[in-house]
């Protein structure tokens, strides 16, 4: 045997045990006559004392231990003369009697420590040893107990995981597909699913009215802190189900999760806002409504009064940032810089002090008088010693900015605290977006969302109106779930791909399959799927999904310890029917 505890377990009612513990090296103290030595495992840290006085031989060969061997130990409890109560072992330490190294260890290019000296890159390259940091342990157990609770819930809630295939034909989510070469089917790929989406549809028809499976989905597109290349989702589906059931079910998911894992309760249920309102009031889809700071729109009151800039707006959008009028120029500047970097591509910032004193100092005194001014300062809302925001130009830019900007303001005034949890189900979106360059249409969602049967008389007439049953589930800011009711009838499906600019023909290969489906019985039918590594970072009070990921892709979407994607042999290359063109440059 090799360990009789672990090394987060022995208390001093165990003082005068023996014991066997394994473990690494975290740190060794050398005092004189006293070697100690931390050793961890994934429970805790075990002080283990060596006497010199007691055994001088072992205490030689303690010294020579370094940080990260792997040593399993044999001794006795004892009761430490200084205690460290900040840890649940700190009140005993092991005399130890004999060790075995079980492995050495070259020194670590990065400390294994709660907060570590090793850059991002270097940590990826070393995941293995990251992983063995505190914060990255809590993230995977943090993980691992929420998946457990979510099968729990569906579970109890009748619901059956089913596994869908990964080697599949494109689904239509909104990014690239990775594809895959087959081997038997010569000069043809299969894609990897950016979502189980049209299989989950397939179950209903089959009759499975309750399906989820904890999944991967793999989509190729630009990453950033919540997103990857290949990631989890949650993925449920019910049947003979409307909107208003889809919805309830799954606040329960969210509920019962905030319960299990955060003993959180939300007795009341989560606001609902429209699409249309939530972009208007936070120029945003997925708004944060842990503060207020809403857009208040100036066009009204500020046009008209030569300054070009504002008239010549389709927009002029506001906000009122609570004991902002202290800011300095400086300040100001620095704000006005960051709203026209390429990201966020604002053209410039306006902004009025509303100061204690009830006077008002702004970067546009020349147009606009005290009493100008004041009007903005009411329909924002200000109070003294408020400042006003202002940015310009196409509204659905200028609300796009605004919502970074709010966002900004609200972390710099404290207000996005991480343990503060405000979901927000966003419902009534448009089915359809109009691309202006090409004018045509894609599906918001995805192409086979139902359309409200209020507005189903404008799909051929006025399609860009016409709104979806679809919902997201916005919590703090992120979206951590999307899903919408799906057409179940042939004739609507057809019309929709058609909108969508596919032919019939085209329609047909690509979703001949899910349309034939159709015409056997489809149940009425809806669904959602949460992003399960999102969902992971909020519990867990961070922004960067990786984090929560065993073995996550960097910014450029590889794998940097195991060097992924890389060539292939040439072999399977001819074994694939596949020659690759020289590399360009
Ligand atoms: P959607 O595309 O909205 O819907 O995805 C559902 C949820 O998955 C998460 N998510 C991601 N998480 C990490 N990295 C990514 N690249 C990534 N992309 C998406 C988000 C998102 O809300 N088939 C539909 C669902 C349905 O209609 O039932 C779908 O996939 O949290």
């Amino acid at each position: 045997m090799y360990r009789t505890h672990n090394n987060g377990q022995l208390r001093i009612d165990d003082v005068n045990q023996k014991v066997k513990l394994c473990g690494w090296v975290q740190k060794s103290r050398d005092l004189g006559g006293m070697t100690f030595i931390d050793l961890r495992d994934r429970y805790g840290i075990t002080q283990l004392a060596f006497n010199e006085t007691l055994d001088k031989n072992l205490s030689v060969k303690a010294r020579k231990l370094n940080r990260e061997w792997v040593i399993e130990v044999e001794g006795i409890v004892k009761e430490r003369s200084s205690k460290n109560l900040k840890i649940d072992t700190g009140e005993i330490e092991i005399e130890v009697e004999k060790f075995t190294v079980l492995n050495e260890s070259k020194t670590p290019p990065f400390t294994i420590e709660d907060e570590t000296d090793g850059g991002e890159e270097l940590r990826m390259k070393y995941r293995f040893l990251d992983l063995r940091r505190n914060p990255l342990q809590e993230n995977l157990a943090l993980r691992s107990e929420m998946s457990i609770e979510i099968r729990n819930f569906f579970h109890q809630n009748n619901f059956l995981e089913i596994e869908t295939p990964y080697l599949i034909k494109s689904t239509p989510e909104g990014a690239r597909d990775f594809v895959v070469p087959s081997r038997m089917n010569k000069q043809q790929f299969y894609a990897l699913p950016q979502s189980p989406q049209t299989f989950k549809q397939l179950l209903m028809v089959s009759g499975y009215d309750r399906y989820f499976q904890i999944v991967k989905c793999f989509r190729d597109e630009d990453l950033r802190s919540d997103r990857q290349p290949e990631f989890t989702q949650i993925d449920c589906e019910m049947a003979f189900v409307n909107q208003q059931e889809v919805l309830e079910t799954f606040e329960g998911l969210i509920k019962f999760l905030f319960k299990k894992i955060l003993k959180t309760d939300f007795p009341k249920p989560f606001p609902v806002i429209a699409y249309s309102d939530a972009i208007e009031k936070y120029g945003s889809d997925k708004p944060d409504i842990r503060f207020e700071m809403e857009l208040s729109y100036l066009e009204n009151l500020a046009k008209g009064k030569g300054f070009k800039v504002f008239d010549e707006a389709e927009s002029i959008v506001a906000i009122s940032v609570p004991g902002g009028a202290e800011y300095s120029r400086k300040k100001l500047d620095e704000l006005t810089d960051w709203v026209k970097r390429p990201q966020i591509g604002a053209r410039g910032l306006v902004y009025v002090k509303y100061n204690e004193d009830q006077t008002f100092k702004s970067s546009i005194d020349k147009f606009y008088d005290v009493s100008n001014l004041k009007e903005w300062a009411k329909k924002c809302g200000a109070s003294p010693g408020d400042l006003l925001l202002i940015l310009s130009g196409k509204k659905s830019d200028v609300q796009s900015q605004m919502n970074e900007l709010r966002l900004l303001m609200g972390s710099r005034l404290g207000l996005r605290d991480p343990k503060v949890f405000k979901p927000v189900w966003v419902v009534d979106f448009p089915l359809l977006e109009k691309d202006e360059i090409s004018n045509s249409f894609h599906a918001m969602h995805h192409p086979f969302t139902s359309p409200k049967t209020s507005d189903l008389a404008f799909l051929e007439t006025n399609p860009e109106n016409v709104r979806a049953n679809a919902y997201d589930l916005a919590i703090n800011g992120v979206e951590v779930g999307g899903g919408s009711i799906r057409i179940h009838d042939r004739k609507i499906q057809e019309k929709m791909f058609e909108i969508l600019g596919f032919s019939k023909e085209e329609a047909e290969a690509q979703f001949g399959f899910l349309m034939s489906a159709f015409e056997y019985g489809a149940p009425p039918h809806g669904g959602i799927a949460f992003g399960f590594d999102r969902l992971c970072a909020l519990f867990g009070g961070k922004d960067n999904i990786r984090e929560f990921i065993a073995f996550p892709k960097n910014n450029q979407g590889r794998d940097v310890m195991i060097e992924a994607p890389s060539e292939i042999d040439q072999t399977q290359l001819d074994e694939l029917e596949i020659s690759l063109p020289k590399l360009k440059g």
